[in-house]
């Protein structure tokens, strides 16, 4: 075989003199992590083909050979056969070099008005979009998980923390829904980020647009780069098409953002999960043994997720610096968009599937019900959130139902939690007679007022933890979230 592109080993065209180098060919080569594309390249390669042909560019057989060869090319990559080859540096010129191998002079036009530079722009573009939308049915997943254990733990209380301080006792289900919050609003970051990211390079050619009669908005359409209205959505600058990736860093900053959002959740449910609190447990499959240590369960899962954010984060920066300096238009620091690009991908869907069973559990087909997600402990629960005093804000409110101003009744409440510590006793344990010495005011219905279950009905405003909010919020997500 002669054609030019498997030439390539020796040199590019009759202008150089000598071969590259084993160490050069490796080093600009990345055959070997973006074969990955090959779909949407084959994909963007035939929307190519059929606008060329529909303008009279190319003609009609060539058009059914470049068809045919990449059924076969895709079928030979679905079944493993395909030979990606080092020499032939990128997806698309391997894939090209085959066609031309399959069927001729037709494979040769294929690339007529395109460059590898608006080529591997859509194709990143194509297959990230397609990513994005995993993303958004995997995070579906997870919100639904957590409303799962959110509905089913409405009236388990627990110490709400600021500082990491017992605060004020909130539902459990409360604190499950703070976690739905973050993650629906990483969905929105992920659809605003696609609308963005489903933009068609192809046209620009290498920088400058291309003197064959393209209609770009033909092969947009065929791609499914649509906007919101339906309309063809095409990069409208040539040199800015083959150039930004700005579309992958702001995908990478929504992925650091969610993975920073698992990352918290992580956070305390290693918290819950240690001897000191014991509000959780986590299943025996998300956890593992210690080599040395029997009696050990470590949360590993929570953990690696927690580090992984680390990575993800690492690979934005990265995406960030290598943009930095680039003058316009393409060059070829841009190949190195794909790795971050590809792990970042590649950690957020494992992270988001695995928490998605590890909170809310698996579906046992045979009783319809999902099962082995993370286990409550509602007695220590409440235990904790009666040893900080969560009530003294309650006490305070009380106070100034009284006729107190608000500053007057804090510092009465302060007297009172101190002498209620000096006892080792709670406000609620503290007799009738002694709460009265810090203030006449407060009579027998203070009890009611020092309970947790009392704080906790009495915080009843839109958005507050009183169980018949956390309801509405729970009813509000599973309307938006759909059947
Ligand atoms: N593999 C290259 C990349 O990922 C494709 C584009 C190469 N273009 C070029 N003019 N060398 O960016």
């Amino acid at each position: 075989m002669t054609n030019q592109l498997d030439k390539k080993s020796q040199a590019w065209s009759a202008l150089f003199s000598e071969p590259m180098s084993d160490l050069v060919k490796r080093y600009t080569a990345s055959v070997f992590f973006d074969q990955r594309l090959w779909r949407a390249d084959i994909a963007g390669s035939l929307a190519h083909a059929e606008m060329l042909a529909a303008q009279g560019i190319i003609s009609a057989p060539d058009h059914a050979s470049i068809v045919d060869g990449m059924a076969q090319i895709r079928t030979d990559i679905e079944a493993g056969r395909f030979e990606w080859k080092l020499d032939l540096e990128d997806v698309h010129l391997n894939i090209e070099a085959r066609l031309t191998q399959l069927v001729g002079d037709a494979g040769k036009r294929l690339h007529t008005g395109r460059s590898r530079n608006d080529q591997v722009a859509t194709d990143v573009r194509l297959w990230l979009r397609d990513e994005i939308d995993l993303i958004g049915s995997l995070l579906i997943d997870l919100q639904r998980s957590l409303l799962d254990v959110a509905e089913a733990n409405v009236d388990v209380i627990l110490p709400g923390f600021t500082h990491l301080q017992v605060a004020q006792p909130v539902s459990f289900g409360h604190h499950m829904l703070a976690y739905v919050e973050m993650f629906s609003r990483d969905a929105e970051r992920f659809a605003e980020v696609r609308r963005r990211t489903n933009r068609l390079p192809l046209g620009a050619a290498a920088l400058a647009g291309t003197s064959y009669p393209l209609d770009r908005e033909r092969v947009a359409r065929t791609l499914g780069m649509v906007d919101d209205a339906g309309h063809a959505a095409v990069c409208q600058n040539s040199l800015d098409a083959v150039s930004d990736r700005d579309f992958a860093i702001e995908f990478t900053a929504a992925a650091s953002l969610c993975m920073l959002h698992i990352s918290r959740m992580s956070e305390e449910l290693i918290l819950w999960m240690s001897q000191n609190f014991g509000f959780i447990h986590i299943a025996d499959r998300f956890t593992t043994g210690s080599s040395i240590m029997p009696q050990k369960k470590n949360p590993d899962v929570p953990e690696l997720a927690r580090g992984k954010t680390g990575r993800v984060v690492g690979h934005l920066m990265g995406l960030i610096t290598l943009m930095k300096g680039q003058p316009l238009a393409y060059n070829k620091d841009n190949q190195e968009d794909k790795e971050p690009l590809f792990d970042t991908v590649d950690t957020l869907k494992d992270t988001l599937r695995i928490f998605s069973e590890m909170v809310g559990g698996q579906l046992n087909p045979g009783t319809g019900h999902k099962e082995g997600g993370i286990t409550v402990n509602p007695i220590p629960m409440e235990a904790a959130a009666r040893k900080g005093y969560a009530t003294a804000t309650d006490l305070a409110d009380y106070l100034v139902k009284k006729g107190l101003p608000f500053r007057d009744a804090h510092e009465v409440v302060a007297h009172a939690v101190k002498a209620a510590t000096s006892h080792q006793v709670d406000l609620s344990e503290l007799p009738l007679a002694v709460l009265q010495e810090f203030h006449p005011a407060i009579g027998k219905d203070v009890y009611e007022v020092l309970s947790l279950r009392g704080s906790l009905n009495a915080r009843n405003t839109l958005g507050g933890t009183a169980p018949e909010q956390v309801r509405v919020q729970i009813g509000r997500h599973k309307t938006r979230l759909g059947p």
